[in-house]
């Protein structure tokens, strides 16, 4: 048996206790903490927590000092597309001299400019890049996080990438979950023939990534400009028939029907959610989907944020990701994320860390598993310098406040 004990814990923040898999509207902004704590860890699970006033006798346990910080669970961060080859900054230079997304993608450039440079890329390469990626994240906190395909675009390609992801599952200490999104640009080669490389998707490309088990989830990136709602339809119901839950790309661009097709087909999440109207709200007050805002692009992009608070009015759950990608969201930061809520779509910091954590393992399908302090989850947290406040984390966005790392109990150092 494999013991941990750490002590001396300022504030024990996001417990759970009742066994929920996602909070919903006014939930959101309650959070059970505890002041002057323990927490045990067995196994690589959390065997329990209490006051440092019954200090438990465990001799047989390594002992940990939290030495006043507090203690977090990690985040869940369920949109990502961090495998992929290079970065893109001639575009955001593009940017700054006034084109727009869409102009870059129409271009040719964008989501085609990473397609060309992953083909040109070896696999191992690949895993190389993408771990440093990751390693990046984990020393920030995350403890599980989702992957995307989507810059290979042909079946070999989309292949290569999923096999990169795989191995990114298989070797590193983040719970890791993979998503197949050939439905992410038309192919260059397919230009001009859109149905023709959605047959391509249906007819060869899910049913060979299913062959291999290389995807948990399905996405469409459905957008104007990208696909269109009856596309993103065939695309879930062929993806639902091998196996793989829809996660959609929709409303980032437009009021694009994405919502409503994603909740129609029983999607885990909707993710984007810049452009919402009060119907796409009441459709999503009556799902099961998990409403998922990634701020980090609507900042890089310069554009209008999710209603969040009309949102959470509405009694929904929300979760935010990072959407860490080259084109519009270049960087993992959590909790770059949650203070972004924060500032610019007035979630307050519980609100945001929830967000983060309990609901983003949910749409992720792993909040039995992760996402809250509770008793017999997986023991992904972390400890920071001591605060004055459980606020002051989102305040003070920039201070390195996340000093020990730990994963399924084992402490992970910065290099
Ligand atoms: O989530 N919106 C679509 N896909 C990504 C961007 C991909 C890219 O530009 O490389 C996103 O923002
Ligand atoms: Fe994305």
């Amino acid at each position: 048996m494999d013991q941990l004990l750490v002590k001396n814990i300022g504030t024990i923040v996001g417990i759970e206790r009742q066994g929920r898999l996602r909070l919903k509207g006014a939930e959101m902004d309650r959070m059970e903490r505890l002041d002057n704590a323990w927490l045990l860890v067995t196994d690589g699970r959390i065997e329990s927590f209490g006051s440092m006033d019954d200090f438990p006798c465990v001799p047989s346990a390594k002992t940990v000092d939290a030495r006043g910080g507090m203690l977090f669970p990690s985040f869940c961060d369920s949109h990502t597309h961090l495998v992929y080859a290079g970065s893109r900054e001639q575009e955001f230079l593009d940017k700054i001299h006034g084109l727009s997304y869409e102009e870059i993608a129409r271009r040719g450039g964008g989501i085609l400019n990473s397609a060309d440079r992953l083909h040109e890329t070896s696999e191992d390469e690949l895993y190389r890049q993408a771990m440093e990626r990751i390693n990046e994240i984990m020393m920030m906190g995350t403890g599980a996080v989702e992957i995307k395909s989507g810059y290979g675009l042909s079946t070999e390609d989309e292949l290569k990438m999923l096999r990169v992801i795989r191995r990114i599952k298989e070797t590193s200490p983040l719970e890791v979950r993979s998503t197949f999104l050939g439905a992410h640009a038309v192919a260059r080669k397919y230009k001009g023939r859109q149905k023709e490389y959605v047959d391509l998707i249906c007819e060869e490309m899910i049913p060979r990534v299913a062959a291999e088990k290389l995807a948990d989830f399905v996405d469409v990136f459905c957008d104007e400009g990208f696909f269109t709602v009856e596309e993103t339809a065939r695309i879930m119901e062929v993806g639902a028939k091998y196996g793989m839950i829809p996660k959609i790309h929709a409303n980032e661009l437009a009021v694009s029907g994405g919502v409503q097709v994603g909740v129609a087909h029983h999607a885990l999440s909707v993710d984007h959610l810049e452009r919402m109207g009060e119907e796409e709200i009441r459709v999503l007050t009556e799902s099961e989907t998990m409403p998922t805002m990634l701020p980090g692009a609507a900042f890089f992009l310069g554009m209008s944020y999710p209603p969040a608070r009309d949102m959470i009015a509405a009694g929904l759950s929300v979760a935010l990701a990072s959407d860490y990608n080259p084109g519009s969201s270049p960087s993992g930061n959590m909790r770059m994320v949650m203070a972004l809520a924060s500032f610019r779509m007035k979630m307050t910091p519980t609100e945001a860390l929830h967000a983060a954590t309990l609901n983003g393992a949910y749409a992720m399908g792993l909040s039995k598993d992760f996402g809250s302090i509770s008793e017999g989850k997986v023991a992904n947290f972390f400890i920071t310098k001591p605060m004055r406040s459980f606020e002051f984390f989102s305040y003070a966005y920039q201070t390195p406040l996340v000093k020990r790392i730990f994963l399924r109990g084992k402490e992970y150092k910065k290099a």
